[in-house]
C-alpha cells in the first residue's frame, strides 16, 4: 500500500512513523508512505499557502491552487483509490472503514489546518472525508496519523502475530475480553482459573462469553 500524506505541518507526522509497528510496516516495505509540505506547491512569496475567507469571518482558509498542482502531480503518476480528507464533518472512522482501508493500494491524505480547506477542494478532488470523533482537532494530521496507524496494523504481514488483529476490540463487534500475564497472583488479586487451566476449547467459550459481555455492559450500542 502507498500513502500520500499532503500538510503544512509534514515535522507533526514524523514521530508517529518513526516508531513500532508503522516503522516496522515501512520497514519490511509492507507500505510505503511520502509526506508532502503543500509550501513546495505554491509560487507565492513566504510559502503562502492559506488567505482570508471571501465574505469575511475569522480563520484563514487552505488555497485550492496549491492543493490542485500537489494532488495533480501524484494523479499524473499513478491511479489513486482514494482522495481522503481528514476533517471533524466527515464520516467518524470506525473498525468496519479500516478495514476496508486496508486493502487499497494507493491513497492519498489531505491535512486540513485552520478553517479548513476551499470547499471547491472538496468538489473537486476529494472523494472521501473522515473524522476521528466528534472534536475539533487543529488539523488533519493527527487523525491522519490514527487513521494511518488503524489502517496498516491491518495489512497482512505488518503485526508479528497474524492472527492478533482479528480479536481485536471492534472486530466482530464486540469489544475485547480481558488479558492476564504473570504473575498468576497479584496482592492477592487471582487470574481467573480457567486461563491456568489448559483447557483450550474452554478458554476460548470463556472469552467469546467475556466480550459479549463485556460489551452489553460498556457498549450496548455495538450489539444493535
Ligand atoms: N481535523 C480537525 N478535526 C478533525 C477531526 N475530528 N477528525 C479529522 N480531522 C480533523
Amino acid at each position: 500500500m502507498r500513502i500520500d500524506i499532503i500538510t503544512v505541518l509534514p515535522e507533526l507526522l514524523e514521530s508517529p512513523f518513526g516508531a513500532s509497528i508503522m516503522k516496522r510496516a515501512v520497514e519490511k516495505g509492507l507500505v510505503e508512505v511520502h509526506m508532502h509540505n503543500l509550501r513546495d506547491y505554491t509560487d507565492k512569496s513566504y510559502n503562502q499557502v492559506d488567505d482570508y475567507q471571501f465574505g469575511g469571518g475569522a480563520g484563514m482558509v487552505l488555497m485550492i491552487e496549491p492543493i490542485d498542482k500537489c494532488i495533480s502531480q501524484l494523479k499524473s503518476e499513478r491511479d489513486y483509490d482514494e482522495v481522503i480528507y481528514m476533517t471533524p464533518d466527515g464520516e467518524t472512522l470506525n473498525q468496519r472503514m479500516a478495514n476496508g482501508l486496508s486493502l487499497l493500494n494507493n491513497v492519498i491524505i489531505l491535512c486540513g489546518h485552520y478553517k479548513g480547506v476551499d470547499q471547491r477542494v472538496r468538489d473537486a478532488f476529494i472523494t472521501r472525508e473522515i473524522s476521528i470523533g466528534d472534536y475539533v482537532l487543529s488539523g488533519g494530521e493527527l487523525g491522519a496519523a490514527i487513521l494511518c496507524d488503524a489502517v496498516i496494523r491491518l495489512i497482512p504481514g505488518v503485526l508479528n502475530n497474524e492472527t492478533s488483529a482479528l480479536t481485536d476490540t471492534f472486530q466482530d463487534d464486540l469489544l475485547a475480553p480481558p488479558v492476564y500475564t504473570r504473575p498468576s497472583e497479584y496482592k492477592g488479586m487471582k487470574v481467573p482459573d480457567i486461563l491456568l487451566s489448559g483447557n483450550f476449547p474452554k478458554i476460548e467459550k470463556w472469552r467469546e462469553d467475556q466480550a459479549q459481555k463485556r460489551t452489553e455492559k460498556l457498549r450496548p450500542d455495538l450489539l444493535k
